[in-house]
């Protein structure tokens, strides 16, 4: 690539809505990290998404700095990534509230997301919770971006994004450009150790179903000991995601770590049982995590640096916001401030 070659860019975000997990790393932050080198990027921390569920305060700010630091560790290099927190940048409101008139009833009530949510929560199905996918449009697209890396249960809400930005643009021209999304090969969707058949999550009740970064190695091993497995009875380690949905699952997660096929994977358990992979993809997790928990250890003590990477990250972000902002309050006939 020619130097002067403007690079494409990658934008993504994680709601600091539940402390990080094996799944937010596998299914979004390792590759971002991956692709660092070759794209402009920007990742942030959706706070004013996390209020679309009631929060306690300041466990919401805990963690939104934690999860800065544990970006960094996991290996966001600020200078080469833009970090910010959401809320920092007012664009993400602002632009959220004109894609709420260019986003369908219909589509938003498609969203699966959404469905669940309000199943979780029938005390407070708000609006926020219904609009939420405007708002994610608008993080996107206030960016320009070519890619937007997100785990498989995402990709709905980066379809319907696609959707709004062709309909804006068919009224008013190209303002946006519509991105496409990046979903790994594996981990894309990693599920509960406690429960295969639901999605690894921050907010899981049962603690024992997520394996969480920041967490004690002999934690981590226990889990994976305990982690529920087929009732089949041929017992050996075999891809089979329908059949197999625990064992799977756990091949998915160790193939994510180890760079192993899922081939070499079944050679290398042959004959040996659950007995013998299960504590073997404990250990995996535990050396890919182990950096992570101590770097963000350290990170997380310092918190005038902290304070400085995302003051910087949203300066930058704002910039980069507020050009897309002002073209699209034109194109929709706002009068120039
Ligand atoms: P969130 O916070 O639920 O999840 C963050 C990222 O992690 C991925 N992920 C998973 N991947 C694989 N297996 C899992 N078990 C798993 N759990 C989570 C998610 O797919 C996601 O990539 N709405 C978004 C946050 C957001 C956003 C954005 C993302 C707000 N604005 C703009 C991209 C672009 C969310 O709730 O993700």
């Amino acid at each position: 690539m020619v130097e002067t070659e403007k690079k494409k860019v990658m934008l993504s975000g994680i709601q600091p809505s539940g402390d990080l997990t094996l799944g937010s790393y596998l299914g979004a932050i390792k590759n971002w990290v991956e692709r660092t080198d070759e794209f402009d990027n920007y990742y942030f921390m959706a706070d004013m998404h996390s209020i679309t569920v009631r929060q306690d305060p300041a466990a919401l700010r805990r963690r939104t700095l934690e999860q800065l630091a544990q970006y960094i560790a996991c290996g966001l290099d600020p200078e080469k990534n833009t970090l910010f927190i959401q809320s920092h940048v007012p664009a993400h409101a602002e632009l959220g509230w004109v894609l709420n008139c260019y986003t369908m009833f219909g589509e938003l009530s498609r969203m699966t997301q959404f469905k669940d949510k309000s199943a979780k929560n029938a005390d407070n199905i708000n609006g926020g919770l219904f609009t939420y996918p405007a708002l994610m449009a608008a993080d996107i697209l206030l960016y320009q971006p070519d890619y937007v890396p997100v785990g498989n249960d995402q990709k709905q809400h980066v379809e319907l994004t696609r959707n709004v930005a062709e309909r804006f643009n068919h009224i008013y021209g190209d303002v946006f450009k519509v991105p496409e999304p990046y979903i790994p090969k594996v981990g894309a969707r990693v599920m509960s150790l406690s429960d295969p058949a639901s999605k690894m999550s921050k907010s899981d009740k049962d603690p024992n179903g997520s394996i969480y970064l920041m967490e004690k190695p002999e934690d981590i091993l226990r889990k994976f000991k305990r982690a529920v497995t087929d009732s089949d009875t041929e017992k050996c380690v075999r891809y089979a995601p329908e059949e197999k949905p625990g064992v799977s699952n756990l091949m998915a997660i160790y193939s994510a770590v180890t760079g192993k096929t899922f081939a070499e994977i079944e050679a290398e358990f042959d004959g040996q049982g659950y007995g013998a992979f299960k504590p073997a993809v404990g250990e995996a997790v535990v050396e890919t995590l182990r950096p992570i928990r101590e770097e963000a250890g350290r990170i997380l003590k310092d918190k005038a640096y902290l304070e400085s990477v995302y003051k910087a990250g949203a300066e930058k972000a704002s910039y980069v916001a507020n050009k897309t902002l002002r073209k699209v309050y034109k194109k929709v006939g706002f009068v120039a401030r």
